[in-house]
């Protein structure tokens, strides 16, 4: 079985083709980097013109990667949300014609459980139940995942994401769009204590984040501190980001029976907090599972694998798929 996944929901046009046995046959993504760096952020306007310029030749390198040919594809999958409803229709009506031109069943499936994937098809050997988080541009969530593959959201952000704390901060440091790798690899040269920022907690021991403060709290530093090297700031910036994630994910090892923690999302590509969930990890005598890079930022593959997850339950799309702006990751 083959799957194809396409994913649009933000500003990378990715395709992947994935086997069901996890291996990936071709992943292309283009990059809008480039396109909303002069912005500082991402315009959605701007994202899905770019898309639609992107879309079909993203499609045919895939294939020309796989060497394989449209009719040896069993289903075609794309992500229907959540995320900028411009750029979820490029993708969506894609797959749709792709769908009905070559006569295979279409899965829609929810961009959240797609970055879930990446996990499984990168680590087939998690024990479950696995903890862990999902940390992006636009989410930062606790999830518990049963045996079953019931999946739990244990606290979420009442504010901003983690990915969008770092952009937002990289941002008045100076620093191009998206800031969170290039802070990622500040942490490792400046002094992560040239700034103690405080751990915000929340009351009754909530698992929820809340980043807004410490993002105040991050550019007023910036101004306060001009004689301080971006590395110091960046560095004590990241460490405070990732002492939040940890506390969380800490009281939820305590609360949870979890054989496994796992991190997903564009900002579990950071080394940093990697190592330091790692650490985190063999303290509580727990493995720790994190996708590469690739998998880890938005791809199509993820999109493709969890195509083959909602199979399982008999999840099947129709032409009258929708894109959805907002979708909780405990829908399918
Ligand atoms: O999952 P993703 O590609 O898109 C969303 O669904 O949001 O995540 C993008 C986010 C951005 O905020 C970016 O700064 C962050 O992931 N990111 C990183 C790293 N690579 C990407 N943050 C920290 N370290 C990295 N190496
Ligand atoms: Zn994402």
């Amino acid at each position: 079985m083959i799957s194809l996944g396409i994913e649009t929901s933000c500003d990378d046009t990715s395709v992947g083709i994935v086997d069901q046995s996890g291996k990936i046959l071709a992943q292309i993504r283009a990059s809008q980097d480039r396109v909303h760096q002069v912005w500082g952020g991402i315009v959605p306007e701007l994202a899905s013109r770019a898309h639609l310029e992107n879309i079909l030749p993203v499609v045919d390198m895939a294939f020309r990667e796989s060497m394989i040919h449209p009719d040896d594809v069993d289903i075609i999958t794309c992500a229907y949300g959540p995320g900028l409803v411009g750029s979820l229709l490029v993708g969506i009506e894609t797959a749709k014609a792709l769908s009905l031109a070559w006569n295979k069943p279409l899965i829609g499936v929810n961009h959240l459980r797609g970055h879930l994937a990446a996990v499984m098809l990168a680590c087939p050997e998690m024990a479950m139940p696995s903890l862990g988080l999902l940390v992006s541009g636009g989410h930062s969530e606790v999830i518990y995942i049963e045996p079953d593959s019931t999946v739990k959201m244990l606290g979420e952000t009442r504010d901003d994401a983690a990915g969008e704390t770092l952009d937002k901060f990289g941002r008045v440091l100076g620093l191009t769009y998206p800031a969170g790798p290039e802070i990622d690899r500040m942490t490792f040269i400046g002094d992560q204590n040239a700034i103690q920022f405080p751990v915000t907690k929340l009351k009754d021991g909530s698992m929820d984040f809340s980043f807004s403060g410490l993002k105040t709290a991050g550019v007023r530093a910036i101004e306060k501190h001009p004689e301080m090297s971006k590395e110091d700031l960046a560095s004590s910036f990241m460490k405070a980001v990732v002492d939040q994630l940890l506390d969380r994910l800490l009281l939820a090892i305590e609360k949870t029976e979890a054989k496994s923690i796992f991190i997903v999302g564009g900002v579990a590509s950071s080394a940093y907090l990697k190592e330091r969930v790692t650490k985190l990890g063999d303290s509580v005598g727990l493995p720790v599972f994190v996708p590469p890079p690739s998998l880890c930022t938005d791809n199509g593959s993820m999109i493709a694998y969890c195509g083959f997850l909602y199979q399982q339950f008999g999840r099947k799309s129709g032409l009258d798929l929708q894109p959805q702006s907002r979708l909780p990751i405990t829908a399918m």
